[in-house]
């Protein structure tokens, strides 16, 4: 009995792309809306204040991955200059339970954290969004801009806050290197960041105190935002002034909220989760003018469906090291 071990720079050297992540992911919130997945609420463990160490476990059914993946986020690692979100994945064999690979899971955080984002923007967004707008300059924030490439055809101009100018000047840097069409603009602070923005991702740091810096007079008519950082960076005004409040999962946000610490300012009404609407069960965006939240909390079917792609392909390709169990 052998487990395939892919580190960081083996999961990279896949090459599997957003377009495929984001295929993936779609397919596993369609499934997920059928009923096809199994996924607890993550529980985790909390040694410092505002890090996490999550459990994600979820099998989904067709694509036939099961799993774990146990992942850290540390806010404090900034300043260390060590990566927020640090962890590794286990996938097990659905038929025997035997664990068959183990992998680092940065690399699926981040890039299946950005397809969802682009999957929100798919349902969500208005079709001829031109403009986004991005809040906190990070590793999420890459791969969101990336995913929202893939699918909204019409993106011209890239809006960039961080709250640190020289995390603005770097993500402007690298991205306008990889998609030399778009604009960027490096805006002073989170309000010129939204002036004009159709679609807003907000991927700043989860705090337990947050003043979030975006508020209802920063929420465009027609325009939607994704949040990948719990209800840090969005006022619960602007939250309960949407006219559509969706999350990837309702579950989760619930659950979340009954711990105590975050979604006090929610909406009473979620109209829908993302698997809903991938699954055609639920409409997405119905008009030009609706303002739509998602609430991305991050999910582990994602990460499932994403670590399958990953394991068949390294497979294919023999990378990585074999152990014995
Ligand atoms: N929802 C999900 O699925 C999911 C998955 C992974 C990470 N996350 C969350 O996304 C967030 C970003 O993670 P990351 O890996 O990109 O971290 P990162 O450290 O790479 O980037 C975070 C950036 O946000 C900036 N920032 C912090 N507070 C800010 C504020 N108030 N205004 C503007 N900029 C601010 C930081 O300076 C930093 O550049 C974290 O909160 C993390 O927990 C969510």
């Amino acid at each position: 009995m052998e487990i395939r071990y892919l580190s960081r720079a083996d999961v990279e050297s896949l090459n599997v792309s957003m377009k495929e992540v984001l295929e993936a992911v779609d397919n596993g919130f369609r499934l997920k809306g059928l009923g096809k997945t199994e996924m607890p609420p993550k529980p985790g463990v909390h040694p410092r204040e505002d890090c996490f160490i999550h459990a994600m476990p979820a099998y989904v059914r067709e694509v036939e991955s099961a799993g774990m993946k146990w992942v850290s986020g540390f806010p404090s690692n900034i300043a260390k200059g060590l990566p927020y979100i640090t962890g590794l994945l286990i996938l097990n064999d659905p038929d025997t339970g035997l664990p068959i690979a183990v992998m680092d899971c940065a690399w699926i955080t981040a890039m299946r954290t950005g397809a969802s984002a682009g999957i929100s923007a798919k349902h969500l967004a208005r079709p001829d969004s031109s403009v986004a707008g991005i809040l906190g300059c990070g590793v999420q924030a890459r791969t969101s801009l990336m995913a929202l490439v893939e699918t909204l055809p019409e993106l011209k101009q890239v809006r960039c806050n961080d709250l640190y100018p020289e995390s603005t000047k770097k993500f402007i840097a690298e991205m306008s290197e990889q998609f030399s069409s778009l604009e960027f603009i490096a805006c002073d602070n989170p309000a010129e960041m939204a002036t004009g923005s159709d679609v807003i991702v907000s991927a700043t740091s989860i705090l337990k105190d947050a003043k979030p810096p975006l508020d209802e007079s920063m929420f465009n008519e027609g325009a939607l935002a994704v949040s990948l950082d719990y209800d840090s960076a969005w006022t619960s005004g602007a939250m309960t002034a949407a006219d559509k409040f969706v999350s990837d999962d309702i579950n989760q946000l619930l659950s979340t909220k009954a711990q105590g610490h975050f979604f006090g300012g929610i909406p009473d009404e979620i109209s829908a989760d993302l698997g809903e609407l991938a699954a055609g069960l639920k409409p997405g965006r119905e008009n030009d003018s609706e303002r739509i939240f998602s609430m991305n909390m991050g999910i582990a079917v994602d990460d499932m469906v994403t670590a399958k792609v990953l394991y068949q392909r390294a497979g294919e390709m023999n990378i990585g090291v074999m152990l014995p169990l």
